[in-house]
């Protein structure tokens, strides 16, 4: 690598962490920032505030070397050659995303600038975010010689986030001018060389030396939207094919198959075509929220972003639906809970899908036994134990005289359960899948009554009635 970079990250969620992380990882230096005194003393002592593979060792690795964690953005700012704001942009009441935090640190920023900085906005942003960056730190009192603002978003994924980040499939910046591009392309040198994938600790994943990530330069402003499409898209894909789903349970057809007829064509490609319960997390909500906004504030209505949220939410109304007609009544009934993280591998439960279902038994009168790998510290904290919602500390013990088993997040673990065992468990063998993670065909050999997502049931014992 041609010359190792003094990089500030300021945020220390998900992808300041992360990305901070990885700059390290490709050799450097990096002042991690974060205003929560806690979470930086946690960093500082070895711990970690998210639950990601690989993260643990190369933090391990990095922590000594080149990698540190501070509260001070003043002192990390001085010391940086490019500064990354990675702060959260949730959403606020309307619909828009709340960008008061990156208005504050972009001002804290501008007061520290001492000489020539790129200030690189890495957190979700809508179009234009990058000229009301620029205007702040000037209002601030940084001369606009010293500093230039680019757009860099980040793709990565929860769970999957540093093999996303270090094998992504393009690097997007969003750069006015050349002396702030040659910076970025030097941070991301060792990945777009494909140098980093010759390394033999490198973190495996699909790139390598021959086939190395592309960086795409365009403007600020596409990068900015470039950000919030691929997001819409993404959900829009998933709202598609619950839609696609709902009409295969109506015509007993299976959705699976449609899915890989249609993903099998390369204009749509297989990806995000799995039929559930809806998506949920930190990211496509609020994101498809504030595309819509940003249009809407540009005099366009993007109505079809309007109907991917309300199939969204109508998703997990219909899988209620379907447990009700699985049960019949539900007052007095005890469920088994199998996932309470909007998706399998992470410890995050904000906009999960499974929360919003078991609030909705917990209405209705049901008893539920939770269970979930990562996540039940923080469903915790929003749905507090008592006598009619218990946390249990594996599978097999949730399942034990339960009326029926819900999986409401696609963790690995699930999908290999021990069917016999669980069905020994049960008070009936009724499992009701919003993820489908069996095969309707295994489940019914194994004496379940089997209901998923768009794929037609093949009842043993207790019939589903409909409505
Ligand atoms: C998403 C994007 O995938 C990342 O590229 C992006 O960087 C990130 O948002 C962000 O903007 O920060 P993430 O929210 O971590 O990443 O999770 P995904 O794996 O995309 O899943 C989102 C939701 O969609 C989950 O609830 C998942 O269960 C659901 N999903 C996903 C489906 O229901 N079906 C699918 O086929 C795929």
């Amino acid at each position: 690598m041609a010359q190792p970079i003094c990089i500030a990250v300021v945020g220390s969620g998900y992808v300041g962490l992360v990305s901070a992380a990885c700059f390290a990882e490709l050799g450097h230096r990096v002042i991690c920032v974060d205003n929560d005194e806690a979470k930086v003393r946690l960093l500082k002592d070895g711990g970690l505030p998210i639950h990601e593979e690989y993260l643990p060792e190369m933090l391990g690795r990095l922590r000594q070397e080149s990698i540190e964690f501070t509260t001070d953005l003043h002192e990390a700012t001085r010391q940086a050659d490019a500064v990354f704001i990675a702060v959260g942009t949730p959403q606020s009441d309307n619909g828009d995303a709340d960008l008061s935090y990156v208005d504050a640190v972009a001002s804290a920023i501008a007061r520290s600038i001492d000489n020539y900085k790129v200030i690189v906005e890495k957190s979700t942003v809508p179009v234009y975010t990058n000229e009301w960056i620029t205007r702040t730190l000037e209002r601030n009192g940084a001369s606009r010689d010293t500093f230039d603002v680019v757009s860099n978003p980040e793709f990565l994924r929860e769970g999957t986030a540093v093999t996303d980040f270090l094998h992504p499939n393009r690097i997007v910046i969003g750069v006015e001018n050349e002396r702030a591009a040659h910076l970025l392309r030097q941070i991301y040198e060792p990945l777009t060389s494909g140098a980093y994938y010759d390394r033999p600790s490198a973190v495996p994943g699909s790139r390598s030396a021959d086939n190395p990530p592309p960086l795409l330069q365009m403007s600020t402003r596409a990068a900015e939207l470039t950000k919030h499409a691929t997001n819409a898209f993404l959900a829009m894909k998933i709202s598609f094919i619950n839609a696609v789903a709902n009409i295969c349970d109506a015509a007993g057809v299976n959705v699976e198959e449609v899915a890989r007829g249609v993903g099998m064509d390369d204009r749509i490609g297989p990806r995000f075509l799995r039929a559930g319960i809806g998506y949920g997390g930190s990211c496509f909500p609020k994101d498809v929220a504030a595309f819509r906004w940003v249009a809407e504030q540009l005099g366009h209505h993007f109505d079809l972003l309007a109907e991917v949220e309300r199939i969204n939410a109508d998703q997990k109304k219909l899988f209620f639906r379907k447990i009700r007609s699985a049960l019949w009544t539900l007052r007095g009934k005890r469920l088994a809970v199998l996932g309470l993280a909007f998706k399998g591998g992470t410890d995050d439960i904000r906009e999960s899908p499974a929360i919003e279902i078991v609030r909705m038994l917990l209405k209705e009168g049901c008893s539920v036994t939770l269970f979930d790998p990562a996540a039940m510290e923080r469903t915790k904290e929003v749905l507090e134990p008592g006598p009619r919602v218990k946390y249990v500390s594996d599978m097999y013990e949730a399942a034990t005289d339960a009326h029926a088993v819900l999986v409401l997040s696609d963790w690995q673990e699930f999908a290999a359960i021990d069917l016999d065992r669980l069905r020994e468990a049960l008070r009936h063998p009724i499992v009701i899948d919003g993820r489908n993670l069996f095969d309707p065909e295994v489940m019914s050999g194994k004496g379940f009554t089997y209901f998923s997502v768009g794929r037609p049931s093949l009842a043993t014992g207790v019939k589903a009635v409909k409505l």
